[in-house]
């Protein structure tokens, strides 16, 4: 286990909101050593003492829940070296103190490429690791060209491309219900299936992150990193172990089969709109292009809709439809399997009976299947809810992934090769949308569903 973990942008909101409380959940499970070291680097010239006093206000907004004596514990590790990543020997600084670190660039995206060169020509020790955030890269070229100059730094094994969809118990739980029912993997195909939605409808706004938010828009933001995992999951073939390889080459074959859509398709495939001013239960919610730090000549969408076919042999047929938006009426974060209808009634059909719905709810947690009841006179849909025991998680997201890292287990991390597939088939709808192929819808903040959302 790596012992020293360099935040570059420790003094950031990621690093307050996620990091610190990860590592006080971790150091509460009895995960960090007394002789883990944290390393917070930023540009701030601050000391450590006036570090500490950022480290402790922000466990006690972030992690109010985390045992006082893991806050502690993590403030009393906390130590800062101020750093400009793009000066080698300020990075040199930061990480050094002898075997192998784990770096991770709590920076904005744009800064991947001239960070990790800065590590290449500050000696980055032999067996250290590196852990990004999405989004990587902003197309497939750009990811490619990342992928190499991380490959010129560290083996494949080391680099953590985080998602932290992968780390949270119940999106682990689709997985773990699907593959541990015969009842289901056996029904697990187009012949069954006709549609898999995946949704990830948020009531949030932009929430002061119009910096970020507005360069990327919901496509990239959620689908193509996010969603696509999630279909991944759906969609994979049975992996022989949940080990980092066999998991991620099967998430690859799911990637790979995905077909990209063509100029022709995009219009009626995906949709895009942006919402306006509205009201969320009795809040009062701006327009989109209101929000501090959003250029409405940018035309990001907060709603995007995509709709996919897998080309391989268990898929062939079936649509997968992924969504997600913000500032709508309400939250709705699952993936619904939809069956094909019986293929005939025998006692006729008085349009009581529906075809079957699987529902995973990825938050809050459960699992629906509307089951169809047949009376001797009327169909009867008795949906059947089990909603599994509120269990609260061994440790937050973000606890999971650090200790992943720390650990070296890359499996709940994105491989560079499923990365550029990401990319391979969101391009062609980021290229077609800039070309205003589709138009950008608008709805109110608040709205159940956009308008025109539905189109089937
Ligand atoms: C983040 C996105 O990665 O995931 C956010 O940037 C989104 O826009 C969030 O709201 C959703 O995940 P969670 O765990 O916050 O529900």
């Amino acid at each position: 286990m790596i012992q020293r973990l360099v935040i570059f942008g420790g003094t950031g909101d990621l690093t307050g909101r996620y990091l610190l409380p990860g590592l006080a959940a971790l150091h509460e499970a009895g995960e960090l050593d007394t002789s883990f070291e944290l390393v917070c680097a930023d540009l701030k010239d601050w000391d450590d003492k006036q570090f500490r006093a950022w480290v402790a206000d922000q466990l006690d907004q972030h992690a109010a829940n985390a045992a006082g004596v893991s806050r502690r514990a993590i403030t009393a590790a906390a130590r800062y070296r101020r750093a400009d990543i793009q000066n080698p020997l300020e990075v040199a600084e930061a990480i050094a103190g002898g075997g192998p670190v784990a770096v991770y660039l709590a920076l904005a995206p744009a800064l991947f490429p001239m960070a990790i060169r800065t590590l290449h020509d500050a000696h980055l020790p032999d067996g250290s690791r590196i852990v990004l955030e999405k989004p990587f890269g902003v197309d497939l070229a750009s990811a490619e060209t990342l992928n190499q100059l991380l490959a010129d730094l560290v083996p494949e094994q080391a680099v953590f491309r985080v998602d932290h969809f992968l780390a949270m118990t119940t999106v682990q739980n689709l997985l773990g219900s699907r593959l541990a029912n015969r009842v289901l993997e056996s029904l697990w195909n187009s012949a069954h299936i006709a549609k898999v939605e995946i949704t990830w409808d948020e009531t949030l706004t932009v929430e002061g992150r119009a910096g970020y938010y507005d360069n990327v828009g919901a496509l990239e933001d959620m689908v193509q990193n996010h969603l696509l995992q999630l279909l991944c999951l759906v969609a994979m073939e049975p992996p022989i172990s949940v080990s980092e390889r066999d998991l991620r080459d099967r998430k690859l074959d799911v990637l790979r089969s995905i077909r990209p859509l063509t100029d022709d398709e995009i219009p009626h495939r995906t949709r895009r709109a942006r919402y306006s001013a509205g009201t969320i239960g009795d809040r009062s919610v701006p327009s989109y292009v209101d929000e501090p730090g959003v250029d409405p000549q940018r035309c990001t969408e907060t709603f995007a809709e995509i709709e996919l076919a897998l080309d391989n042999w268990r898929w062939s047929g079936t649509s997968f439809v992924l969504r997600t938006g913000k500032a709508l009426g309400a939250d709705r974060k699952e993936v619904a399997v939809h069956f094909r209808p019986v293929p005939h009634l025998p006692f006729g059909h008085d349009g009581s009976t529906a075809p079957n719905i699987l529902r995973f709810t990825l938050d809050p947690e459960s699992l629906t299947l509307a089951l169809t009841v047949v009376g001797p006179t009327a169909g009867t849909l008795v949906p059947l809810t089990m909603t599994a025991p509120i269990q609260p998680p061994e440790f937050p997201a973000y606890g999971r992934l650090l200790l992943d890292v720390l650990t070296g287990n890359p499996a709940l991390s994105i491989r560079g090769d499923e990365a550029e597939q990401a990319w391979r088939v969101v391009t062609p709808i980021i290229s077609a949308w800039s070309r205003d192929l589709v138009p950008l819808d608008h709805y109110p903040a608040g709205s159940v569903v956009p308008p025109r959302a539905r189109r089937r």
